[in-house]
């Protein structure tokens, strides 16, 4: 079992980066964690401390969009915990039968519940977590602990495997661990770095780092596991340079590209993340030499029955290339 160490696959194909002359764009292949995502790293960080001060009866709980329960669930078997995942109805099942098939108990919550309601999926998992003394609530939405394992782990594998040479790093968020963690560390070493938000047309965190008014439930979005309806506890604003936001379609589109010219496999997020970088790229100087990061978060593996599914595409008035 790896955890990292990860491939930073660089994209060649001018049907999807046709700006290769200002930028080049740099993936992060976080797919190819054992459980398929970039939650790995945090999860495994949180839960390998916190067996130290564990007993046989602990139960670890999390609210989660679905990776992060998979992710949970996984490790919890490994280390002889059990495990409780509150999710929402936006989840994919494939999601949620990882999660079912590690041996943890999952509640689907209504995705439409308000962000400040008892219904809501992450307060669900706050007062499941409240009534149970041998419950641990993972907590990735408040615990430091999960920008702390980006810091630590998936900051220096990209500064190492760039050798310091990156002008821009992109990435979504929901918890914003990985903005937050990978963004510190790698401003850490160079000020000239600029960090940027990929946002789903319709979250609320790009209003909040712009300094737009914040409006919860502002639109609904597809996409799972980036954007939200509140603003992340963990987010320091003044950290990110600017924002892209990116509408569902364009997010899907470049799923299905990226399967078709590049052969990567990749979720929801992941075509959202790489759709911004190119944005970003189009609109850099000719020849400035600009090196683009971005994350793919997790493997189009777990949303086969979505968004590479033709009826569900159909369905949900998209279109398919
Ligand atoms: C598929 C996917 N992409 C991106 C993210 C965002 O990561 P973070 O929570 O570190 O902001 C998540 C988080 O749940 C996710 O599940």
């Amino acid at each position: 079992m790896q955890i990292g160490n990860t491939e930073l696959y660089q994209i060649r194909n001018g049907k999807i980066n046709p700006y290769q002359d200002r930028a080049s764009i740099f993936v992060k292949l976080e797919s190819q964690n054992p459980t398929k995502s970039i939650k790995d790293r945090m999860v495994y960080h949180i839960v390998s401390q916190a067996r130290e001060t564990s007993s046989d009866e602990t139960t670890f709980v999390s609210a989660s969009s679905g990776n992060t329960g998979t992710s949970l669930a996984y490790f919890c078997k490994q280390f002889n915990f059990d495990c409780i995942i509150v999710t929402n109805t936006k989840c994919s099942e494939e999601k949620i039968n990882a999660c079912k098939e590690h041996g943890a108990k999952v509640i689907v919550a209504d995705s439409n519940a308000s962000p400040d309601s008892d219904e809501h999926y992450q307060n669900m998992a706050i007062n499941l977590a409240a009534s149970n003394k041998n419950y641990i609530d993972l907590n990735q939405y408040g615990n430091k602990q999960n920008p702390e394992s980006y810091f630590q782990t998936l900051g220096p594998e990209i500064w190492e495997q760039t050798e310091g040479n990156l002008t821009h790093f992109v990435t979504g968020g929901s918890t914003c661990g990985t903005i937050m963690g990978v963004g510190k560390y790698l401003k850490g070493k160079t000020s000239n770095l600029e960090i940027i938000l990929a946002d789903p047309f319709g979250s609320s965190i790009s209003d909040f780092v712009v300094g737009r008014e914040v409006i919860s439930n502002l639109g609904s979005y597809v996409i799972e596991g980036v954007g939200k309806d509140s603003i992340p506890k963990l987010l320091d604003r003044e950290l990110v340079n600017s924002v892209i936001t990116i509408k569902d379609q364009e997010a899907i589109d470049m799923c299905h590209k990226l399967r078709s010219y590049e052969g990567l496999n990749l979720g929801g997020s992941s075509g959202l993340n790489i759709m911004a970088a190119v944005k970003l790229a189009s609109k850099l100087p000719k020849d400035s030499k600009s090196k683009i990061v971005t994350i793919g978060c997790d493997s189009g593996d777990k949303y086969q029955s979505k968004i590479y599914n033709e009826n569900w595409l159909k369905s949900n008035d998209f279109s398919s290339i």
